[in-house]
């Protein structure tokens, strides 16, 4: 970061006692970039918490008779980011559009887990050029997690410069100045603050529909995997505070949600920057499974910061569903220790264990990385074990990506990509074997269902999941949407279940 920048980041960045409500000099400058070495650091700065977010004067109505489009990538924080920012679209005045063409300002969401996901974004931005030269008032937008990344934003500076505005994912909640801002100026906005450690409430969302929604637990990670990109994307780690959570969940049964799922990159580590209180995800499991709503999940979980108490606390069931997404990332403590997960094969499966004691019928799915750098063949086979053992109904399987910045990147790989490939068809055969296998288990038996709509093969077919996550198709009213149905399954397949309708759709609220 050059001194230029600093002073910009010190102007604007509203965790400054200083500079809290003066953005006045903030114009002064559009350019601000991303620095990944500075998005590493971690300081003592105590969590502000903003509570009192709201569209400026100046930008109401700024969307009147403009239409936007936002098309996310990733995980479903970002997904979750983008219903954020289009209830700030809405709240200027802008309506939605699902047609780019028809579109006033479109956003890409952007994801920088590996960089495939990162050449769609590059492909899509130039699909979008033409576009943007027959209509020169179009607004065209880069967020997410790759515009936190210096390397992207220096290449959209120089390739891509037709693009009106680069933000990063600490500053979605700035989109009414970016935007302004892009409308005054001819140059590109680049607005992305490196290390932010805030947590900003009251922002308005658009939900994509009525029967689940995303809430937010925590923000940013403090675990940096060397393989990660998240830590520097994201931040660090900053729980929001019980009491805004349990009411933003109140708020959402009393709307008729069914079912919610708290996100985090890794929310097991929820709570531990509280610096009043002892309070961590068990707690507030155990304070959330009180409310009336019939489904709460949760995800992202590591394995190390998963504790007793929470795992005593998802045995009280209830709304607390069955089901625990617990990424291993690989079978080998070797691996493991480079990757720097700070548990071993052995503490994964103690852990596992613990879990089935306390869940009998639990279903854990995970995500593992094959090909890390110099990975060896026994290596890779103690994935493949472990996997076995523990018998996971699903998993997200990945080549190992290199992302540069992170620690792994720099680390010399003998393992050809042949061979990556090889053992990740290899893995994903043992996957889907054993999914077929505990899916065949469903036949005959009867399953609660939450139904979300229309399969996307049949209208006549409706569809939804089980509390263990499993897809369900089956024959019923379509008055059944939205409830939770019982269904017997009458055929099992790799990766989904076909069932009927046993009983009319119960009212569960
Ligand atoms: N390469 C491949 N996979 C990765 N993941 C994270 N970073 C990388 C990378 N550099 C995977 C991990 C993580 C999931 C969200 O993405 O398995 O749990
Ligand atoms: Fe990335 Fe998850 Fe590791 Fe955090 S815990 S660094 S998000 S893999």
């Amino acid at each position: 970061m050059n001194e230029k920048q600093r002073k910009a980041t010190t102007l604007v960045n509203p965790s400054d006692k200083k500079s809290e409500k003066d953005y006045s000099k903030y114009f002064e400058r559009i350019y601000m970039p991303p620095s990944l070495k500075d998005a590493k650091k971690r300081g003592k700065e105590e969590v502000k918490y903003h509570k009192d977010f709201e569209i400026p004067e100046q930008f109401k109505g700024m969307g009147n008779g403009r239409n936007f489009y936002i098309r996310t990538y990733g995980c479903q924080m970002n997904e979750h980011d983008t219903e954020v920012m289009a209830g700030i679209f809405m709240a200027l005045g802008y309506e939605p559009t699902d047609r780019p063409e028809d579109a006033n300002v479109i956003l890409l969401n952007t994801c920088a887990i590996r960089e495939n996901a990162e050449n769609k974004v590059f492909g899509e931005i130039g699909h979008l050029k033409p576009l943007k030269m027959e209509n020169p008032d179009l607004l065209l937008g880069v967020c997410g997690c790759m515009s936190q990344e210096e390397s992207v934003v220096n290449k959209i500076l120089k390739q891509y410069q037709y693009v009106d505005m680069i933000f990063g994912t600490h500053n979605i909640h700035r989109l009414p100045h970016i935007l302004n801002e892009a409308y005054m100026s001819k140059e590109m906005v680049v607005e992305v603050w490196s290390k932010e450690g805030d947590v900003i409430e009251n922002l308005p969302k658009v939900r994509k529909g009525n029967i689940k929604a995303w809430v937010n637990i925590m923000y940013g990670c403090d675990k940096f995997c060397t393989y990660c990109i998240v830590p520097y994307t994201r931040g660090k780690e900053r729980s929001r505070r019980p009491e805004d959570i349990i009411q933003e969940v109140r708020h959402l049964a009393a709307q008729g949600y069914q079912e919610i799922t708290l996100l985090g990159q890794n929310v097991n580590a929820y709570g531990k920057d509280f610096e009043d209180m002892e309070y961590g995800l068990g707690d507030l499991m155990d304070e959330l499974r009180n409310i009336d709503i019939p489904r709460i999940r949760f995800t992202t979980s590591h394995p190390r910061d998963f504790d007793d108490r929470l795992i005593e606390v998802l045995a009280k069931r209830g709304n607390l569903v069955e089901h625990i997404h617990l990424p291993v990332q690989s079978g080998s403590s070797d691996i493991l220790k480079i990757m720097a997960r700070k548990y071993t094969r052995e503490q994964y499966l103690e852990l596992v264990r613990k879990i089935k004691e306390a869940i009998p019928d639990v279903a854990l799915t995970t995500d593992i990385i094959v090909g890390f750098p110099n990975e060896t063949e026994e290596q890779f086979e103690e994935t493949l074990s472990l996997y076995r053992e523990v018998e996971f109904d699903s998993a997200y399987t990945f080549i190992y990506s290199p992302r540069e910045g992170t620690p792994a990147a720099k680390m010399k790989d003998n393992v050809p990509m042949e061979v990556k490939k090889e053992r990740l068809q290899r893995l994903n055969n043992l996957v889907n074997e054993i999914s077929a296998k505990k899916m065949k288990e469903y036949e005959g038996k009867i399953v609660e269902v939450l139904v979300e709509g229309e399969s996307k093969n049949n209208p006549d077919i409706l569809a939804g999941y089980t509390r263990k996550n499993k897809l369900v198709n089956f024959r019923g009213p379509k008055s059944a949407i939205g409830q939770l149905v019982k269904v017997k399954i009458t055929k099992a397949k790799t990766w989904t279940l076909d069932g009927e309708m046993v009983e009319e759709a119960v009212e569960v609220n």
